[in-house]
């Protein structure tokens, strides 16, 4: 195993008991990164939704195969990203059997901080993508609005970052509105890719 994979699954096995803030205790577990080591690409989203928290991994649910479709219009292959989350707990509320997802509050991602960062040190993606305002606020400040910036590459910390919507926001939006809303995306990521 090289360095970095030993490195990420140190971290991976770490934040897996993580108690930094109090979502670990009705979340099924944590839901760490995935995708190669040393990959060009990282995309990071809000949190791990309702399938996530079940499967242990990040955008396996709803929003994850618009992602899918999305990159693949865009020609980017999903195995050659690696895909995490700004939070790595499901923030939610109960309504009867169901769990409804609430966003997570600065507090949480100050508290998850220290495993993003750690994942961006080991993978050292030469392009970071943020997937709607949790992510982007989180690396680029909370006065930051992804309406107005979306889709423009801008230099963070010696790396090209390039915010964009989450896919999920193309979910909730008006049906006749979605496959402009899912065209906008993969242009942005068309964006992306070029930086390849
Ligand atoms: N939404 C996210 O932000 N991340 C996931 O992993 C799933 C849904």
């Amino acid at each position: 195993m090289s360095a970095t994979a030993t490195r990420l699954e140190s971290l991976r096995a770490e934040a897996a008991t993580c108690t930094r803030c109090e979502l670990y205790e009705p979340a099924t577990q944590t839901v760490f990164g995935e995708g190669p080591v040393r990959a060009w690409l990282m995309l990071v989203g809000e949190q791990p939704g309702d399938r996530e928290d079940r499967a242990g991994e990040p955008f396996v649910g709803p929003a994850g195969r618009v992602l899918d479709e999305a990159l693949e219009r865009a020609g980017i292959a999903r195995d050659e990203v690696y895909v995490t989350n700004a939070v790595k707990h499901f923030r939610f509320e109960r309504d009867g059997k169901k769990r409804i997802h609430k966003t997570p509050a600065v507090g949480h991602v100050r508290a998850c901080r220290p495993w993003l960062d750690g994942e961006i040190d080991a993978v050292d993606p030469a392009v970071i993508a943020t997937l709607g305002a949790v992510a982007a606020k989180a690396l680029l400040g909370a006065d930051f609005r992804v309406t107005a910036e979306r889709g423009r590459p801008r230099d963070w910390n010696g790396r090209q970052l390039v915010p964009t919507v989450h896919p999920s926001s193309i979910l909730r939006g008006r049906p006749e509105q979605r496959d402009e809303a899912l065209a906008a995306f993969v242009a942005d990521l068309e964006v992306i890719a070029g930086l390849r």
